[in-house]
């Protein structure tokens, strides 16, 4: 096998060798095959709103880095199929369920034997209410037992399962190429998950569930950092963005506080782009700016 830069295929886990090339020290991997060699985006809940615009943003601002965007029902995602005919060696849709833990291990199969590396996944996935099913609780006598558990199962459940399949791809992908010096996990959270920040009540489902979000993301972080893994694991607060989960409740939301997907999403690529290892583990706002638990 023809030797090829280290950096651009995952040392540790290619066993490479470090050679003295005119007083230079050059990394030349001599095991296993190449893995993919621009770091590779995995984007879930990536069928419309946020998820949609980041997966665009993605593509759009790293040209050479592939993404794979999953959701439940790509065929009727218009959003992904017109990304896929923009996008169509960058972009590969896949199904993923967040419910459903055999959806995620296949998402994780075919990103192995595609780029055998992962370099960021991003949880974009959420729910908060379902027309004429689930609704955001006012007060103590509206909650219900079983959209308690959905929400829980969708906001909470699911993102922690997908970074478990999706772990041993990022300890392989490292972030390298990038500037950021780690593989990283990013799950999209709410303002409303803060402990500190609940000042009004009301929304149990959604606040518990996402606090729930919250405090697996650290406990990941404090895993990784503890096993120095170089994976860095954070949740952003998006804003409030006009979407499909957002609608119903934007009427008190001064227009210049509702943010297009678009603009959200070019703020957090923003702050994906920027993370760093010493950002692991932490609750971050759409400013960068760190909010309380
Ligand atoms: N919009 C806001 O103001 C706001 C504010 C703070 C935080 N957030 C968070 O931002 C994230 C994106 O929300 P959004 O505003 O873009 O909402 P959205 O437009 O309603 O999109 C929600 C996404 O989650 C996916 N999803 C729902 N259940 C799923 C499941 N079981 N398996 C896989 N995917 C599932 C949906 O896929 P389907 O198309 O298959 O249903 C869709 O892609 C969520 O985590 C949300 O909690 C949003």
């Amino acid at each position: 096998m023809a030797p090829f830069m280290a950096s651009r295929c995952g040392l540790r886990s290619l066993g490479a060798r470090v050679r003295h090339a005119g007083g230079r020290k050059a990394y030349f991997c001599t095991e296993t095959p190449a893995l993919y060699p621009h770091p590779v985006s995995m984007v879930s809940g990536a069928s419309r709103g946020l998820g949609l615009a980041l997966t665009e943003k993605l593509l759009t601002q790293h040209p050479e880095s592939p993404v794979v965007a999953t959701c439940r029902n790509p065929d009727s995602s218009q959003g992904l199929i017109s990304l896929k005919e923009r996008f169509p060696s960058q972009l590969t849709v896949l199904r993923l369920d967040v419910t459903m833990e055999d959806t995620m291990a296949a998402v994780a199969k075919e990103i192995s034997n595609k780029y055998g590396r992962l370099d960021m996944l991003v949880s974009s996935s959420g729910v908060l209410h379902i027309p004429d099913q689930m609704e955001p609780e006012p007060k103590l006598a509206n909650v219900d037992p079983k959209n308690l558990m959905f929400a829980y199962r969708v906001n909470a459940v699911g993102p922690i399962l997908v970074a478990k399949h999706m772990m041993p791809l990022l300890k392989k992908g490292l972030g390298e190429g990038t500037e950021r010096g780690g593989a990283v996990v990013a799950n999209i959270t709410c303002k409303m998950a803060s402990l500190r920040d609940n000042l009004l009540g009301g929304w149990y489902s959604y606040r518990a569930s996402k606090a729930s979000l919250n405090q697996f993301t650290k406990t990941l972080a404090v895993e990784c950092q503890r096993r120095k893994e170089n994976v860095i694991c954070v949740v952003i607060h998006p804003g409030v963005v006009d979407t499909e989960l957002s609608k119903p409740y934007q009427r008190d939301i001064p227009p210049e506080k509702l943010f297009t997907p678009e603009t959200s999403a070019e703020k957090l690529v923003e702050i994906l782009d920027s993370l760093k290892p010493e950002d692991s583990g932490k609750f971050f706002s759409y400013t960068r700016q760190e909010i309380p638990w």
